[in-house]
């Protein structure tokens, strides 16, 4: 006969394990992935940046970190993309913050295994910077108050402040405005494909280029998110997001990958972001997984996910 599980153990040891704070433990976190499932751009701001509306959430596609101390006064950045294996990355970035902040000399290795897209309009960078904000508080057992992080999180870039808590939010501002969102998951958006088409997106430049045509006044963002407040199955026609005009006429690749997951069974497909990630909800999980296949027959970059 199995033994049965002793949770009580198990959590006494990963608790010691998390809280073991010089010990030269390894300190896992999972970092997720986001979709907008809506994106109200407002207006363009004084400072240059884009007044948004944003209802974002994060999926069950994950990239892994692991923490552990470094005897150098450094923060070292191992990645299984070595592009990204480099002290400007936001994550690495994020921890500098942190050191300066509490003027510490204590180092770090952070060792990142990527598996969300890059400068794909997923926040996968962002998420990840998140992540250490969030583990080194924990670790180094920091007196940090909610404010500080966030403000921390907002100066690292504007999605950051999101991945702090995740799951589904209303995001203002630059994006850095969070109301967590607590709602009911519609049917309808039951299982999402994400499709990352073959070429990397600036940020920077989609904002550049988006014509005042594009703004909205919210209008989308806040008529999904009272659908999904009230139990209800959101209007497909406010899955809007005001940055995919623009991308799919300047950017053939993400156009011809749209039109590809409309042909392999996709009923609705958004950009992610500002691209070029698609995704596309089903509410059946056997169509998601045929369409996924197909796609991924014809050599896209394809997953298939679920909110988390
Ligand atoms: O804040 P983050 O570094 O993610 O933004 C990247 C760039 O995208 C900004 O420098 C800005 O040009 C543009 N942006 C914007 N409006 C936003 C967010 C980003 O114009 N709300």
């Amino acid at each position: 006969m199995l033994d049965k599980f002793d949770h009580s153990r198990h959590n006494a040891l990963m608790s010691y394990l998390q809280s073991a704070q010089n010990a030269d433990v390894p300190y896992f976190v999972r970092s997720y992935a986001k979709i907008n499932l809506t994106l109200d751009v407002v207006g363009r701001r004084e400072d240059g940046f884009h007044e948004l509306i944003t209802l974002m959430q994060t999926v069950d596609l994950y990239d892994t970190l692991c923490l552990t101390p470094l005897a150098e006064n450094r923060v070292q950045m191992i990645c299984t993309k070595p592009e990204l294996a480099t002290e400007n990355n936001l994550a690495a970035r994020a921890a500098d913050m942190i050191r300066q902040r509490f003027s510490l000399t204590k180092g770090l290795k952070i060792e990142l295994q990527k598996q969300v897209p890059m400068a794909a309009g997923l926040g996968g960078g962002s998420s990840n910077a998140a992540a250490v904000l969030l583990a080194l508080k924990d670790l180094w057992q920091l007196p940090l108050t909610p404010t500080e992080l966030l403000d921390m999180a907002a100066t690292l870039g504007s999605d950051v402040p999101f991945f702090l808590n995740g799951g589904l939010a209303l995001c203002e501002g630059r994006g850095e405005r969070v109301t967590p969102v607590t709602a009911h998951w519609p049917a309808s958006l039951r299982w999402l494909i994400v499709l990352k088409p073959a070429i990397g997106i600036s940020t920077a430049n989609v904002f550049r280029a988006l014509p005042p045509q594009d703004y909205t006044d919210g209008s989308h963002s806040r008529a999904v998110l009272s659908a999904l407040q009230n139990g209800q199955e959101p209007a497909l026609e406010h899955l809007h997001n005001g940055l995919e005009r623009g991308v799919l006429e300047l950017y053939g690749e993400v156009n011809r990958a749209r039109e590809e997951m409309l042909q392999s069974g996709a009923a609705y497909v958004r950009l992610s972001g500002s691209g070029p990630s698609l995704f596309a909800p089903f509410a059946d999980l056997e169509q998601a997984a045929h369409t996924r296949q197909q796609l991924a027959q014809k050599g896209y970059e394809v997953y298939l996910t679920r909110a988390i």
